[in-house]
């Protein structure tokens, strides 16, 4: 079965973010295996430490290597993304750089009304970055801006709710499969 691997770009443990990762991996089960990493565990980034990266670094690394594919799934702050996901990226981004030419699929939950436009135009600039070189599936048709979160997800934990979301997420993901499934072919 196919492995993917979900980077959320928020910490909170009622995230919206987190519980669209939940969703996916709960809806896609049959079809992927869903892991999600734990970016709250890495260090700051800091040249000094390359030398002898944390073990979390190496782990965090490994799970990317070991993917077929990526979700990056994040909030919007302050217009761009969150400072916790631009440090994994910059960890991942070194050493043997393993999201270089991986299939990754970006989306994102606000609770305003541009659901998380702004920060993924800054996440896909980072993303085709020399250091990163990421494969992003093509915003055209594939972009997963959920707006007014509060009104999508069940109280609590609760997973997404909205049909119509639901509808367009099994739609893109199931393109997403298709472009991973291409690069595989393609190696
Ligand atoms: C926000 N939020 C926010 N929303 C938005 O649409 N554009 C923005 O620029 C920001 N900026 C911002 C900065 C900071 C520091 C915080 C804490 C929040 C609101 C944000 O969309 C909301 O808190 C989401 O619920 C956060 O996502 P999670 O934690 O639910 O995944």
């Amino acid at each position: 079965m196919m492995k993917l691997l979900a980077i959320v770009g928020s910490l909170r443990k009622q995230s919206y973010n987190l519980r669209l990762a939940r969703t996916v991996r709960e809806r896609f089960a049959d079809r992927f295996e869903l892991r999600i990493a734990d970016i709250g565990s890495l260090p700051l980034f800091n040249e000094d430490l390359e030398d002898r990266p944390p073990e979390h670094v190496a782990a965090f690394r490994r799970q990317i290597k070991e993917a077929d594919g990526v979700f990056v799934i994040t909030p919007e702050y302050n217009w761009s993304v969150p400072g916790v996901l631009k440090n994994a990226i910059d960890w991942a981004s070194r050493e043997d750089r393993p999201l270089s030419g991986k299939p990754v699929m970006v989306m994102g939950v606000s609770n305003g009304s541009v659901g998380t436009l702004r920060a993924q135009l800054h996440l896909r600039q980072i993303l085709a970055s020399s250091g990163v070189q990421a494969d992003v599936l093509p915003p055209a048709g594939n972009e997963v801006l959920v707006r007014t979160g509060g009104e999508k997800f069940g109280s609590g934990d609760g997973l997404l709710t909205d049909d119509k979301t639901l509808a367009s997420l099994d739609r893109k993901i199931s393109k997403f499969l298709e472009f991973v499934e291409s690069r595989k072919e393609g190696r």
